[in-house]
């Protein structure tokens, strides 16, 4: 009797297995997922990879797993792009599949789950976002508009400069007069505003908010809550901080600006198109029905990330790379000198006969991406891609740091060689035309901030280089270029002491 339960017992136990196998045969068949570190239960990938998934480490990963990487990240897919031509499958044939953006649970805090543009999933919302933003900021239109006050921001800059002494002896932190300028580049093209001085109590706490809130969400030190649910509960003292932030900033972005701007435009005619700046659109948009306040108050947070720190930041490591190679530096002042004539400052206009200044901002760009890794796409859905199945809502990260600094595919990479974009890349734009340069990305989620990037970028370089020799500060030979990357920015580590001797002309 016992002998016979056990014969049953164990055909039972050879049937089960056979059919345990034969499921999962037909799955892994099915399924077919991309390599990468065989993940651990509950945890993933995350103990082997650990937190810092920034654009080099990933393109390490890239070198041993292949051009198409899946990492478990405790509950998050994590899938890693690392060659033009999948980049080009994400971004352009499959641009919709591809075309949403993951939040993790920081992004939700900030972006209100979505209701802002940068960080909302592909579909009707982020359609009628893009539309709204795009005719007050993302024409040629507003760069005309605007271009005099860029250029008078850059003038003040100088001349500010100049008449610090300690710039020409000792040096000074560049950066902190120049995010001034770049507050009031944005400033004026969203409220008609600026500010006066580094000590505008205004500014100072904008500047903190804003610094605050990207120091929370780039941090990687949130991960382990964000990719292992148990653990989530560690994390609410991060989490209650970054409500906190959220809402004592939008708070400020209402009270001080967009109510600033509504009581000034109940005073005055606003018929006249061209007193109207960006946030008078986007109110006109908000009174007929097509978006709420909400939304408003986050159109301006995204633009007071997405477009202010990047350009900083681009403009920051271009100082650097000209102070640590003097010789380009006094190539790009020889063009302006022999283009633009002695005294002539450059204008918007003149970066268009300015080849080796172009370049120079082009390699700066290649070498110093400030989005290494574009603003994560996701898909919503299950889909294809490298003959491999991506699960429904991974997290896409492109590489575009690695796209553009691959040995295989890029004549000495590492070098800072703006010359590169005049012989053997001369074809390639900032505009996506070549897939192995994407600084902006390309496609339906590609930056549309570039219209007014790229000018800012000229004017702002151009200008100091025309101004001043750039140097480092006493007894040093180069500047620090260590790189600090965050969930998908990269910017330098510190904020380096320039010497700027003014020129005589
Ligand atoms: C050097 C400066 C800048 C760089 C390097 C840069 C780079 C990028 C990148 C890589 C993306 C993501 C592309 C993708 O995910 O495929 C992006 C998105 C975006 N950028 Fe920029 N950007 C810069 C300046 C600006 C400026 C000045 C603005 C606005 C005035 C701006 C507004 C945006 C917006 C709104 C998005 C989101 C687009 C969407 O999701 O549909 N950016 N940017």
């Amino acid at each position: 009797m016992d002998l016979l339960l056990l014969e049953k017992s164990l055909v039972a136990l050879f049937v089960a297995i056979i059919l345990a196998i034969t499921i999962s045969k037909l799955r892994g068949k099915k399924f077919k997922l991309p390599p990468g570190p065989i993940p651990v239960p509950v945890f993933g990938n995350w103990l082997q990879v650990g937190d810092d998934l920034n654009h080099r480490n990933l393109s390490d990963l890239a070198k041993k797993f292949g051009e198409i990487l899946l990492l478990r990240m405790g509950q998050r897919n994590l899938v890693v792009i690392s060659s033009p031509d999948l980049a080009k499958e994400v971004l352009h044939t499959q641009g919709v599949e591809f075309g949403s953006r993951t939040r993790n649970v920081v992004f939700d805090i900030f972006t209100g789950k979505g209701q802002d543009m940068v960080f909302t999933v592909y579909g009707e919302h982020w359609r009628k976002m893009r539309r709204i933003m795009t005719v007050p900021f993302f024409t040629n239109k507003v760069v005309q508009q605007y271009r005099f006050g860029w250029e008078a921001e850059m003038a003040s800059v100088v001349e500010d400069v100049k008449n610090n002494p300690d710039a020409a002896t000792t040096g000074i932190v560049l950066r902190k007069r120049l995010q001034r300028m770049m507050y009031n580049n944005m400033f004026r093209i969203m409220f008609d505003r600026r500010f006066d001085s580094d000590d505008d109590p205004l500014y100072i706490k904008l500047k903190a908010l804003n610094g605050e809130r990207s120091r929370l969400a780039q941090s990687f030190d949130y991960n382990y809550g964000d990719f292992i649910p148990i653990l989530r509960p560690f994390l609410r003292g991060y989490l209650k901080i970054c409500k906190e932030v959220k809402e004592r900033r939008l708070q400020l972005f209402k009270d001080y600006f967009v109510d600033e701007r509504k009581k000034l435009a109940s005073t005055k005619s606003m018929t006249n198109e061209g007193l109207k700046c960006a946030i008078d659109h986007i109110l006109d948009a908000q009174r007929k029905g097509e978006i709420n306040e909400d939304n408003v108050l986050y159109i301006v947070e995204n633009i007071n990330v997405a477009a202010i720190e990047t350009t900083l930041w681009s403009i920051e490591w271009g100082i650097a790379e000209l102070v640590n190679h003097p010789e380009i530096q006094q190539k790009l002042r020889h063009e302006l000198d022999t283009e633009l004539g002695p005294g002539h400052q450059v204008t918007e206009p003149d970066t268009y006969k300015l080849p080796y200044l172009q370049a120079v901002v082009k390699e700066t760009l290649r070498l110093r991406m400030a989005i290494p890794l574009l603003v994560p796409h996701m898909n919503l859905k299950e889909a294809k891609l490298g003959g491999y199945d991506v699960p429904a809502e991974s997290k896409i990260l492109v590489n575009a740091w690695w796209l553009a600094n691959d040995p295989a595919k890029w004549k000495s990479p590492q070098e800072f060689r703006p010359e590169r974009f005049l012989e053997e890349e001369s074809h390639v734009e900032a505009n996506g035309n070549d897939f192995r340069y994407l600084p902006f990305g390309v496609g339906r989620r590609s930056c549309p901030g570039i219209i007014l990037a790229l000018p800012i970028l000229g004017i702002s370089l151009g200008r100091l280089v025309q101004n001043f020799e750039l140097l480092p500060p006493p007894g040093q030979s180069k500047i620090d270029t260590s790189e600090k990357g965050g969930q998908f920015s990269l910017h330098i580590l510190k904020h380096s002491t320039i010497v700027a001797k003014p020129r005589s002309f």
